[in-house]
């Protein structure tokens, strides 16, 4: 069971506080991944608040076979959250219930694994993960009896002085036997400042009932800090980005100031790479071997062959950038941008929907969507693919070896065969052949003294030259 249906009231968010984002996903999204790599099954999770939205979150986290959810439509505590999730499972269900947070962003799959083999090594009914705080803060205190063993959860506003010093807090991982838990929701009552039904309190029932209560004490407490606030949330992407850092840095990757790279655990990147400063990784981003990222670049779903350089400011998304590329400075790579290799996209050059073969180049200033372009072709400065009418898009196809002139428009639909010369300034508004020099320029005209002559008729203007020839 993953309890989700809460607001998360001190996030001060129109959003459910689950999915709130971290490290590029909502934290939902993490909490189920570790528990389903558990191989529970069901895995029911507890919706209220934007519940149409949690679930799609939830579903798009982990395979839905095994997920059902259970709709908790006033918000009465996570007891009461807990009893919603119950009904979702069979009444033969016999076995364990783990139970979570969805505000649990950094389980570890391996520590909960560790949790479920310790409650059955020592045939507890009931264990919890604890774990021992130097500022226990606002979480739940063990109180243990005079012989040491677990009696209570006391929440901290429900607490006395004397259980608000203890260090020992809830971490808010419970493994329960279904038939236990079943009797100890029933039994909750809301008798506590906050007039919620505390999941917490099925440990002093339990205890009523004679049944065996664990606190398993957890080696890391950073893996069960709760997201309750903005700042918890800022720092735990600090601390996710940290160990994403450094298991990098172990494999090799050279990170010029690790404090700002930003990187994605979800992405890859080969050895001897290196990656400057103010760099964010996203999404499924790929990147080869020695390849180059000079700095301040925003790629997401990116794939990056070996060798590659992409100097400063490069925007890249959903696109494959071929080895020995280079790319920018200044270049905006759009959706479905595929280079094949050794190519060259240059300053103030947006690319869209665009496949260059081997070689090809852009180096300046152009604008190239919808375009299919050959191997070995040279796009000059300025050039425009003129890909849209107004309703639809068109395409541009470039064959191989091509000089495409600077300044050409090229009007799409349109085809330009292979070893063309397109001279400067051209407009293309017909398919050419292969081997052709086109042109569609007016011929060059000139008129003498023309200059003079124009300014000689504007002799009484107010903006009339004075000798030195500036403008009035
Ligand atoms: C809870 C525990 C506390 C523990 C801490 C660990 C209780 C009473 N307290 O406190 O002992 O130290 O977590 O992080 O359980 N939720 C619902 N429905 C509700 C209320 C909450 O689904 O009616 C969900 C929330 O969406 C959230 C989770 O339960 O994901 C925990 O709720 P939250 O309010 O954050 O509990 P804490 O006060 O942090
Ligand atoms: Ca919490």
């Amino acid at each position: 069971m993953i309890l989700a249906a809460g607001l998360g009231t001190r996030m001060r968010s129109e959003r459910a506080k689950v999915l709130h984002e971290i490290a590029g996903e909502p934290m939902i999204a993490r909490v189920l991944r570790a528990v389903a790599s558990l191989d529970a099954d069901p895995i029911v999770v507890a919706v209220g608040h934007q519940a149409a939205e949690v679930q799609a979150a939830a579903r798009s986290a982990i395979d839905a076979h095994a997920l059902r959810f259970a709709m908790q439509s006033a918000q009465r505590g996570t007891g009461d959250a807990a009893r919603c999730a119950l009904a979702e499972i069979p009444g033969a269900f016999a076995g364990d219930v783990l139970i979570g947070y969805g505000d649990m962003p950094r389980l570890n799959p391996s520590t909960l694994r560790a949790f479920i083999d310790n409650h059955r090594a020592c045939g507890a009914d009931l264990s919890f993960i604890s774990v021992a705080l130097a500022d226990p803060a606002a979480y739940g205190r063990i109180v243990r009896d005079s012989s040491g063993n677990v009696a209570a959860i006391v929440e901290a506003r429900d607490a006395s002085p004397a259980q608000l010093a203890i260090r020992e807090i809830n971490t808010g991982i419970y493994l329960v036997d279904a038939a236990l838990l079943r009797t100890a929701l029933a039994e909750l009552r809301d008798d506590n400042v906050q007039h919620e039904f505390y999941l917490t309190d099925i440990v002093a029932i339990s205890r009523t009932h004679g049944c065996s209560v664990i606190a398993w004490r957890a080696p890391d407490a950073a893996e069960f800090a709760g997201i309750n606030s903005r700042e918890d949330l800022a720092l735990m992407e600090t601390q996710i980005r940290d160990e994403v850092n450094r298991r990098l840095m172990a494999a090799g990757v050279t990170l010029i100031d690790p404090a700002t790279a930003y990187i994605a655990p979800s992405v890859e990147i080969g050895r001897d790479t290196i990656i400057g400063p103010n760099v964010q990784l996203l999404g499924r981003t790929r990147i080869g071997a020695n390849v180059v990222i000079e700095g301040t670049a925003w790629l997401s779903d990116v794939t990056i062959g070996d060798r590659c350089r992409l100097k400063t400011c490069v925007r890249a998304e959903d696109c494959v950038i071929g080895e020995e590329s280079e790319i920018g400075p200044f270049a905006n790579l759009r959706a479905g941008t595929e280079l094949e290799g050794h190519n060259r996209i240059g300053n103030f050059v947006e690319t869209k929907k665009a496949r260059l073969g081997r070689g090809s180049k852009a180096s300046h200033l152009s604008y190239l969507g919808d375009t299919v372009i050959g191997r070995e072709t040279n796009v000059g400065c300025g050039v425009i693919t003129v890909n849209y009418d107004g309703y639809d898009k068109h395409e541009t196809r470039i064959g191989d070896r091509c000089m495409v002139g600077c300044d050409t428009q090229l009007i799409a639909p349109v085809t330009v065969g292979d070893d063309v010369y397109v001279a400067s300034g051209t407009t293309i508004v017909r398919d050419v052949e292969d081997g052709a020099l086109v042109m569609s320029h007016h011929p060059q005209r000139e008129k003498s003294g023309w200059t003079a002559n124009w300014h000689r008729r504007h002799a009484g203007h107010p903006k009339a030259r004075t000798k030195s020839g500036n403008g009035a």
